[in-house]
């Protein structure tokens, strides 16, 4: 018997969500379980029966009778599996399910299953709103199910809201939570504490100084830590980016704020990235109440802000600290390398701010990522979650 295998049935209803099907059934397979995938005639509107049969291994069922000859009891089988996960979940059968409907083969099998039962609901936030959806719901987390909300973000009828199905590694991850298996990522267990975006210097009240960062690296870098088993938490400097499920965000706004969250985060933190890109400078004598009024000219005074994570190093923190160069030109390699001393750091990942086709802003990133060792990692044009992989990759190989 292989350890960690479980019998597990996906069950995918009708909503564009169901595409989302595929990359959960990879990561259940890739777990070492046996999957067996149950599609709604709706959902077929979606995506093929080939996608789920193939990644399963094992023909996808779709209706109670008829052509899948011995389909008779095929609910009853299905049903004795070790969990049925139900992601995308729709409001039709949300509401079926709550009352007990039984007029296809998924909801056949979810009436006749004895097993933990998981629903990822996926739909129009004004539907997810409504009271009939929402009264199913609880009644269904009443009876014990075990339901993960939907995200926000930009859903398929083109609104903005709640609706969006999770992520499909955040539903593994409560897959496995619920079934007892222990999580199988490199990075499993260990608290990853990210820094994002830029930081904002008021000048007065309505006005700062900040700089070109977007917070995708440091946004993607979180990301991939958490799909590898990390527990994530992101210090989000003024980062205009949707933020996953599963990941703890905290938002904040000057250089201050970002020293004052990470004194207080990082002692918990195993592994630190540095992805902000905080202010050098600040304004010295700045204004908090008000609006400086227009005149001929204003001087303003820049003093330097505090090198937050040379700060820390100086502190002994235990943990692995990764810091970020953003340099002009590949020229500067070297300076990179003398900031990875410098700011006491144990490994630094350099990028070329002067080509417009990667870093700032942008959603391709080309790094070098610099050990204290010597040893240099050079990682071409590529997406900044692919990039992110990469700088983990050399942190896990660190840690283990
Ligand atoms: O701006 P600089 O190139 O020195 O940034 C290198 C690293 O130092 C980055 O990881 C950045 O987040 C960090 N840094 C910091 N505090 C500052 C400026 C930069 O921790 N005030």
């Amino acid at each position: 018997m292989i350890p960690n295998r479980r019998h597990i049935v996906l069950g995918v209803t009708g909503s564009i969500a169901a595409v989302k099907a595929a990359a959960l059934a990879r990561l259940l397979v890739g777990a070492g379980h046996d999957l067996r995938a149950i599609q709604t005639a709706a959902s077929l509107h979606f995506i093929g029966p080939a996608a789920l049969a193939s990644l399963s291994g094992h023909p996808v069922a779709t209706q109670m009778f008829g052509e899948e000859a011995d389909a008779t009891f095929a609910h009853i089988d299905l049903a004795r599996s070790d969990l049925l996960v139900i992601a995308p979940a729709t409001a039709n059968t949300i509401g079926k399910m709550a009352a007990g409907i039984a007029d296809n083969l998924l909801l056949a099998t979810y009436l006749a299953a004895d097993c933990p039962v998981v629903v990822a609901p996926a739909m129009n936030h004004h539907m997810w709103h409504h009271p009939a959806v929402r009264d199913n719901v609880a009644l269904l987390a009443q009876r014990g199910a075990v339901i993960i909300p939907p995200g926000t973000g930009q859903l398929a009828c083109g609104e903005v809201g709640d609706g969006r199905m999770a992520e499909p590694d955040l539903i593994f991850r409560r897959i496995q939570e619920v079934l007892g298996v222990k999580f199988t990522g490199d990075l499993d267990g260990v608290r990853v504490l990210v820094t994002a975006g830029g930081t904002r210097e008021p000048i007065d009240s309505v006005r700062f100084i900040t700089n070109r960062s977007s917070g995708k690296m440091g946004f993607a870098l979180a990301e991939a830590a958490y799909s590898r088993g990390a527990e994530v938490t992101v210090i989000a400097a003024n980062c205009n980016l949707a933020q996953k499920q599963g990941i703890r965000y905290v938002n904040i706004v000057t250089s201050e704020e970002m020293h004052a969250a990470l004194e207080k985060e990082i002692d918990a933190a195993d592994v630190l990235f540095m992805a902000a890109a905080v202010s050098d400078y600040k304004v010295s004598g700045m204004q908090t109440m008000g609006k400086l009024e227009r005149k001929d000219k204003i001087d303003l005074q820049l003093i330097p802000t505090r090198d937050i994570v040379s700060s820390l190093g100086k502190n002994n923190i235990s943990g692995l600290k990764v810091g970020f160069a953003a340099e002009f030109g590949t020229a500067n390699l070297e300076r990179a390398r003398q900031k990875l001393r410098q700011k006491h750091l144990d490994m630094i990942v350099f990028n070329d701010i002067s080509r417009p086709d990667i870093g700032f802003e942008s959603d391709e990133n080309e790094i070098t990522i610099m050990t204290g060792d010597g040893r240099d990692v050079f990682v071409s044009k590529a997406s900044k979650e692919e990039c992110a992989h990469r700088i983990i990759d050399q942190v896990a190989a660190t840690l283990s």
